[in-house]
């Protein structure tokens, strides 16, 4: 199966960072997000990658390629691990690059993997979002989509003042994580809102979806939403939802972007410990 990451947003809710640097190269810890998905990716198996990407987007394949200064330099310093690392991110996976020229929607970046695509199921992974979870959260889509075919998409309960910042579903729970999706409204008013379970950037689709795309007129915002050519698809196809195992984290804000990175910088094993003691010590010292 081959794997399209979006990466082609604006990122109008980090401005001024996001100005002149891809969101999606906003680092968390000591990666940039989008190394996270594509991590995802070929922890599943996948290693055709296709990016979508845009203006001012150039820094993200320049991350997944090769670099020989540097690569020279850590070698002439005798910093293997270093070394190691830097050449394991470019030879991670086979990663395609194709651009977004005008910022047209979700529907419409996805569109764009066409061609690379061709008619085989494939899977979206949003480039703002990072799973972290036993078994990677797009392989447990692809799982579902190779035992009942058709479209699978994650979703995960979402707080009621947070609906509207994401698509949401409505469906028929078939088993105690899946659901068989019989709407999806992109970003609902609260009291709209058909349910409370939310799109969370992972999904699985059926080919037929460009098609769909493709009729698909400007919603939201006024751009192609994926969740609308979703709509479309559910009429012609099975589409699932599933609630899966693992966390997801959104780094689509600043708040969610620093919970993310202070979470995993608590876990990690060198970071964690020292973190820990400066955060008390600060808490501490302010609640005097
Ligand atoms: C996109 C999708 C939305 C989904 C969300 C997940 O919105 O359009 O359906 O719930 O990603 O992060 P965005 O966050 O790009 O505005």
């Amino acid at each position: 199966m081959k794997a399209v990451i979006p990466a082609a947003g604006m990122g109008i809710r980090f401005l001024p960072m996001t100005k002149d640097q891809p969101k999606e190269m906003l680092p968390v810890v000591h990666k940039p997000t989008i190394q996270y998905v594509v991590e995802e990716a070929v922890a599943a198996g996948i290693t055709d990658i296709l990016i979508i990407t845009g203006r001012g987007k150039r820094s993200i394949e320049d991350h997944f390629d090769r670099s020989f200064e540097l690569e020279c330099a850590l070698e002439k310093n005798g910093r293997e691990r270093e070394l190691a690392e830097i050449m394991r991110i470019a030879n991670m996976a086979d990663i395609h690059f194709v651009r977004q020229k005008s910022p047209r929607g979700l529907g419409d970046a996805v569109l764009l993997a066409r061609q690379h695509v061709g008619n085989e199921p494939f899977a979206v992974m949003l480039g703002d979002t990072i799973n972290l979870s036993a078994v990677p959260v797009v392989r447990q889509l692809m799982d579902v989509q190779g035992e009942r075919g058709g479209s699978v998409i994650a979703v995960e309960p979402v707080a009621p003042n947070k609906v509207q910042d994401y698509g949401i579903i409505s469906g028929k729970r078939i088993s105690d994580r899946l659901y068989a999706i019989d709407d999806l409204v992109e970003k609902p008013l609260p009291e709209n809102a058909p349910s409370n379970l939310g799109i969370t950037g992972t999904y699985v689709l059926s080919p037929r979806i460009f098609e769909c795309i493709e009729r698909t007129p400007p919603g939201r915002d006024g751009e192609i939403q994926l969740t609308d050519a979703l709509r479309l698809l559910q009429k012609e196809e099975p589409l699932y939802g599933l609630q899966f195992e693992g966390t997801r984290y959104d780094i689509g804000d600043k708040l969610g972007w620093l919970k993310t990175t202070m979470r995993l910088a608590l876990e990690d094993p060198e970071l964690g410990p020292p973190l820990r003691e400066y955060l008390s010590d600060f808490i501490a010292e302010r609640e005097g």
